[in-house]
């Protein structure tokens, strides 16, 4: 996400939402997919609250918590971990030390409150979920190291991956037997995504003014051609100012339009 662009919280983000807390009450393992670009990532960090735990456990030596710390790190239990493209032979150390250093940190900023401090004994302590993004990277050792730490420790895990995971997932029947609840995480829908480009707008990050559009057809098309795939509404966009600025135009037609999805390299027909 650019830095103008908001999370926007949309139905498909309450329904994964919903699945997180599920797998959570029933500490079971979960399954996660969709196509590309649907937010599958986002939204897993954004349940998570990653953006601002990440900066929070990856702190220097010296200076545990800083100025950013708040009462919300006492709240988070979720762990967000992307599979790695090569060498996934540490992963459970990685994921051991994202623990570790988020029970640190909150141990300190209770000592800063004034409030006791927990000394947690494991690494995962205080942790109800873990979330793997990229499960399609991961071979069978590597899943078992997941089979492990789920078996080891009362967490909840969450897989998320492209649609056919759960399909090859099935063939780990140690793994697969563990596995609570799939889920599928759906593309906008049409009343949603019009109601995203009528009412926020603001939240898209796009430079673009909506006051542009010199007509709604415009618009439909871009319904139409980006069919509730986020990713993809984000590329034919920057397309569309990248178009509007070589030939100095200022509204943007149908015309428009078809030029920047001519030169997608997704969403083409
Ligand atoms: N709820 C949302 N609010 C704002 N932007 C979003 C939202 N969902 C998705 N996006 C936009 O769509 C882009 C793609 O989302 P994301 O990376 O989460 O897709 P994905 O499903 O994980 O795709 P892949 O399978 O390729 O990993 C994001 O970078 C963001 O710009
Ligand atoms: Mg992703």
């Amino acid at each position: 996400m650019n830095n103008k662009q908001i999370f926007i919280e949309t139905k498909e983000y309450k329904k994964f939402s919903e699945f997180c807390d599920a797998c959570i009450k029933y500490q079971y393992m979960g399954i996660c997919y969709g196509l590309p670009g649907v937010g599958k990532t986002i939204s897993a960090r954004q349940y998570a609250q990653w953006d601002y735990l990440e900066k929070q456990i990856n702190y220097e030596n010296v200076k545990l918590i800083d100025a950013r710390t708040d009462n919300k790190i006492l709240d988070c239990h979720t762990l967000f971990y992307t599979a790695p493209s090569f060498n996934a032979t540490k992963l459970t150390g990685a994921i051991h030390d994202m623990g570790i250093r988020l029970n640190i940190v909150k141990d300190v900023y209770r000592k800063s409150i004034g409030e006791k401090e927990m000394t947690t004994s494991y690494a995962l302590e205080g942790i109800n979920l873990i979330i793997v993004d990229e499960i399609d990277r991961l071979k069978l050792q590597h899943l078992e190291q997941l089979r492990d730490i789920y078996d080891q420790h009362n967490v909840a895990m969450i897989f998320i991956g492209m649609p056919g995971i759960e399909k090859r997932l099935a063939r780990y029947p140690q793994l697969y037997s563990r596995i609570g609840f799939a889920h599928e995480f759906q593309k906008l829908s049409k009343d949603e995504m019009h109601h995203i480009l009528e009412y926020k707008w603001d939240e898209l990050g796009i430079s673009i003014k909506r006051e542009d559009f010199s007509d709604y057809e415009a618009l439909t098309n871009i319904m139409k051609i980006t069919n509730g795939n986020f990713r993809l509404i984000h590329r034919l966009f920057t397309q569309i100012e990248r178009i509007l600025e070589i030939n100095h135009l200022t509204s943007i037609t149908t015309e428009v339009v078809e030029v920047a999805r001519n030169s997608l390299v997704i969403g083409r027909k």
